[in-house]
């Protein structure tokens, strides 16, 4: 939901620099993409709609003469992506800029009280009234700090923003609510980003701010206020992450380097056992009752652990979608372990959430991102060891998600021959990648014809000739996925990968629930993808299978090497070590759906880590 970065050096222009820390966030959003420097009492402003790549071959971005800066990718929530609502925004003389991610509730107010003083607006944005705040502020005789300091006491609403004025070169000034912000402090290199992979190849010394505290940067260093303008000290982390970790290493998108990392992050996360244990031993007695609170990808993570800590712990558990918890979470009390599932752990929603059941309950949060806001708020973290993740579509971030979960129900339900078999999960999942070649040749079958050849031509004019065939899916827009118990959580994650990056309508049953309704849209041009692990449902999926099979749909079945029930009822299949049974299904059998989707995107000229009208981290409600 939009990046921001903000840099001051000393007697080095900037502009390099910023273009390359604000080019790690697009994943933040790509609807357009701005840069303000500082420089001879004049801001140098280069922005427009587009992705980084377009704007700078267009702009050249690098091109700004100045030491200090700011810059901005967007993922626009107020105004649609034009240039005009691009940020850096300026006041009306052009002397000060700002970038700004958030939301802005009452900016229409504010608007119209400036507008009645006399000041001019251009952009459809909420953020354009802070520059001009900043304006009417500074023309009272406050400085840059006390001006931004006086904007947040009157504007409501989510934001980390940073601002830099011509009156006081080489200064930034940000501060955040509700949207993250970290400030990074190199050596004669001082920053302020939303996301670290934006300077870690400058500096791994990263300090967060919290709610209402003030970053100064100047060429000479960083100082901080609290909320009171209090100076204050702040602990510096030395963050781990590699800058490399951020590259596409060789890979042609994030996600597939991503979807390749998987074992590892399985490895790296089940070395976080012993601060599991820890917070096992500390809670275990004074529970008795489990709920999950996500939003997506982590939503379905948590519907695995429903499963997995209501069987292996017996204690009752529930899923809440983040989005949903306020208007129904008033059974929470001490007695209950409230897990909240995040990548970002800067999700708005989940974020709201968290705050309302620390009044009552115990908090768990499961995070990648070191320092973010969930983890400075939840009793206890566990940390997913996954490293950045910058593919939009979440790969491996779900993968270490499941693992800590994994990690949790069995040290909850003492059982330590599933903690055994988490540690053989790696090399099923490298089984799976080594036959990756099957998956990207039957995602092939998706891909649109550009131009219909003429031998074609008579057959697509007759209807549902060309639709019918079995063997080919370019006219595929609605699919469906089925599972059961284990498997449902995965059918749930292949669709909505499948939906976000190949933009395929995509449905996601438990296959006892077809029956009931959504089998009346199965028909030959339905293919369904049925997960069939071993175990105590395959029967049961399998009579699943039956029924859409009947019903015309090619089967794309995922299942054991050497079922043959499923070998010969499916029209595609994709064959998994048949040690994997159902339990453990969830960490390697989305593996394949991964690939799919990622295939399929590709084959249909899309670009699966920027799916179109989606950002990494959703701070808005
Ligand atoms: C899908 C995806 C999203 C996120 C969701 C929650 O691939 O990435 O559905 O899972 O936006 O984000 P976090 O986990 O950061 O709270």
């Amino acid at each position: 939901m939009c990046g921001i970065v903000g840099c001051v050096l000393k007697n080095k222009e900037v502009a390099p620099i910023l273009f390359d820390s604000i080019s790690k966030l697009e994943y933040r959003g790509y609807d357009s993409i701005g840069l303000a420097t500082g420089h001879n009492n004049k801001i140098n402003l280069k922005k427009d709609a587009g992705k980084v790549a377009e704007v700078d071959a267009k702009l050249d971005l690098k091109d700004l003469d100045g030491t200090y800066g700011i810059a901005h990718v967007r993922w626009a929530t107020h105004g649609d992506p034009s240039k005009v609502n691009s940020h850096p925004h300026l006041n009306n003389d052009g002397t000060i800029a700002v970038v700004h991610n958030g939301i802005i509730e009452n900016y229409l107010s504010i608007k119209k009280e400036l507008e009645s003083e006399g000041y001019d607006f251009v952009s459809d944005t909420d953020t354009e009234v802070i520059p001009n705040l900043i304006d009417k502020y500074m023309k009272t005789g406050l400085d840059l700090t006390q001006a931004v300091r006086k904007v947040i006491n009157v504007i409501e609403g989510a934001y980390a923003l940073a601002a830099i004025s011509v009156s006081e070169p080489n200064r930034i000034v940000a501060t955040r609510k509700d949207s993250p912000l970290i400030v990074g402090i190199g050596e004669e290199e001082y920053f302020i980003a939303s996301d670290s992979p934006a300077i870690l190849k400058y500096t791994n010394n990263i300090a967060y701010l919290e709610k209402d505290e003030l970053v100064i940067l100047d060429e000479d260093g960083v100082s901080f206020l609290d909320e009171n303008d209090n100076l204050i000290g702040k602990d510096v982390e030395v963050i781990q992450w590699s800058p490399d970790m951020a590259e596409k290493e060789g890979f042609p998108h994030f996600m597939i380097k991503e979807i390749n990392e998987q074992s590892t992050t399985i490895r790296n996360t089940l070395n976080e056992k012993d601060n599991v244990q820890f917070i096992v031993d500390e809670i275990k007695e004074d529970i008795n009752k489990v709920l999950f609170v996500a939003c997506g990808t982590s939503y379905h993570a948590s519907l695995t652990g429903k499963y997995l800590i209501e069987s292996l712990a017996e204690i009752q558990t529930e899923v809440l979608l983040a989005s949903e918890f306020k208007y129904s979470a008033s059974s929470l009390n001490e007695k209950t372990l409230v897990i909240f599932i995040s990548q970002s752990g800067e999700t708005a929603d989940t974020l709201k959430a968290l705050d309302i059941a620390n009044k009552s309950s115990k908090t768990l949060a499961i995070v990648n991102v070191r320092g973010s806001s969930a983890t400075r708020r939840a009793d206890y973290t566990i940390y997913t060891q996954a490293g950045p993740e910058i593919g939009v579509a979440a790969t491996k971030t779900y993968i270490g998600q499941l693992v800590a979960i994994y990690l949790l129900a069995s040290l909850l339900g003492d059982n330590e021959n599933l903690i055994e078999k988490l540690y053989d999960v790696p090399r099923y999942i490298e089984e799976v990648l080594a036959k990756e070649d099957i998956i990207k040749h039957f995602s092939n079958k998706f891909k649109k014809l550009s131009k219909v050849p003429k031998y074609i031509k008579p057959i697509l004019s007759m209807p549902h000739a060309y639709k019918g065939l079995k063997n080919n899916f370019r006219h595929v827009e609605d699919m469906f996925f089925i599972g059961r118990g284990y498997s449902y959580s995965i059918a749930l994650e292949g669709a909505l990968k499948l939906k976000e990056i190949s933009y395929i309508h995509a449905e996601a049953y438990a296959g006892g629930e077809l029956k009931h309704g959504p089998i009346a849209l199965i028909d030959d041009d339905v293919p369904v993808v049925v997960l069939a692990p071993p175990g105590r449902d395959h029967r049961k999926i399998m009579s699943n299978l039956e029924e859409v099979k009947a019903r015309g749909a090619s089967i794309i079945g995922i299942g054991a090497i050497g079922d043959e029930d499923l070998i010969s009822k499916s029209d595609y299949n994709f064959l998994i070590n048949s040690e994997v049974d159902e339990l453990i299904a969830p960490l390697v059998y989305i593996v394949p759906l991964q690939l799919l989707s990622y295939y399929v995107s590709v084959a249909r000229n899309l670009n699966p880590d920027k799916p179109k009208n989606l950002a990494k981290c959703v701070t808005v409600e």
